[in-house]
């Protein structure tokens, strides 16, 4: 089974072809490109200018990975497109492309909710492990850990109230002039800074619960940066550590509590957070004693892709999930339908 996935919810435009037989499955094909370029002097995305580049790229992207794969389109067996959550116009160029191009090779077009995608994406690079299994989903929008019962069925065991980890780090990173996305350059940042130097507050690290709130953090960096020379590199690093810990401690321990609330043995980690350097050293380190495996996708499999939208289909049809016959594009979806559009 040949599956053709389209990514376009958000600002990365992507085209995958996975292919699945018995055996299992593998990537035959895959491209990203992103439009972080474009968006970093605005300082976050401009939905407008991502609609317009995603419609500039994607059709050279798919022509790409069919070329790359080997295959002619009568050798695909269906389509999967992001049809939400994420930008509105961004998603309609994804699925008007893909419905366009299934009506004319005659190919069904699978809509797929792009958090499913991130919580299965851990299964591209390794065996998805036995149910149930807990994934935290952390990504610029969102911050979410999820019990899997199995392919389909999600229960929400808790959110950010306020902002999502992602976004603490973008919000955290302008603070200390760094570029959008300001993850990645946080993380780069902190490398030689003492995370000790600047105490920084761990929102709702010991509430009895398995929410998280990451306002507080943000607002505690910027009087915490307000007091400091921000021509001084030492001073800039140690606050990007200081930033980088809290948010992972929060993380790494209210997901290690979720496995054990939901009896669970295994943690996946999805979502642009999930690259992170810090995060992944901690769970390293915290996991093992608390009798957990931690999977983690590749890096390039954290971020926004179309390989995992592809894969998330062949899970679906695989466990025999049925898909809506009418659906439109979806900017707000709740994960736990991800089958009804
Ligand atoms: O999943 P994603 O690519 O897009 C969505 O939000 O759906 O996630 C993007 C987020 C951004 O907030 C970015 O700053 C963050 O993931 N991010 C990171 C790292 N790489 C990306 N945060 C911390 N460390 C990283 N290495
Ligand atoms: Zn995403």
């Amino acid at each position: 089974m040949n599956i053709l996935g389209i990514e376009t919810s958000c600002d990365e435009t992507a085209a995958a072809i996975w292919s699945s037989g018995r055996t299992g499955g593998r990537l035959l094909a895959e491209r990203v490109a992103s439009q972080i370029a474009t968006h970093a002097r605005y300082g976050g995305v401009v939905p407008e200018v991502a609609s317009r580049e995603h419609l500039a790229v994607l059709p050279g992207l798919v022509s790409d990975v069919m070329q790359q794969s080997g295959l002619g389109w009568h050798e695909l067996d269906s389509i999967a497109v992001t049809a939400g959550p994420g930008l509105m116009g961004a998603l309609l160029v994804g699925t008007a492309w893909a419905r366009a191009a299934g009506a004319v090779h005659d190919i069904p077009v699978l809509p797929i909710h792009h958090m499913e995608g991130h919580l299965l994406a851990p299964g591209l690079d390794h065996e998805l492990p036995p149910f149930p299994f807990v994934t935290l989903l952390v990504s610029g929008g969102h911050t979410l850990l999820v019990r899997v019962d199995g392919i389909g069925q999600y229960t929400q065991l808790g959110q950010t109230i306020d902002d999502a980890a992602g976004e603490c780090f973008d919000k955290s990173a302008r603070l200390l002039g760094l570029p959008y996305p300001g993850g990645p350059e946080i993380s780069k940042l902190a490398v030689n800074g003492d995370a000790q130097r600047f105490p920084l507050p761990r929102p709702m690290l010991n509430r009895d619960n398995l929410d998280f709130s990451f306002s507080g953090l943000k607002t505690a960096v910027m009087y915490a940066v307000k007091d400091i020379d921000m021509t001084d590199a030492q001073a800039r690093a140690d606050m990007a550590a200081g930033v980088e810990a809290a948010i992972c401690e929060v993380l790494v321990k209210k997901s290690l509590r979720a496995c054990s609330q939901a009896g669970s043995a295994h943690l996946l980690i999805a979502g642009g957070v999930a690259a992170n350097r810090t995060l992944r050293r901690m769970l390293d380190a915290q996991a093992p004693t608390h009798g957990v495996g931690v999977h983690l996708p590749r890096p390039e499999h954290c971020t926004d892709n179309a390989a995992m939208i592809a894969y998330a289909a062949a899970c679906r049809l695989q466990h025999g999930l049925e898909f809506p016959e009418n659906w439109d594009a979806r900017p707000r979806w709740p994960l736990q339908k991800p089958g009804k559009s």
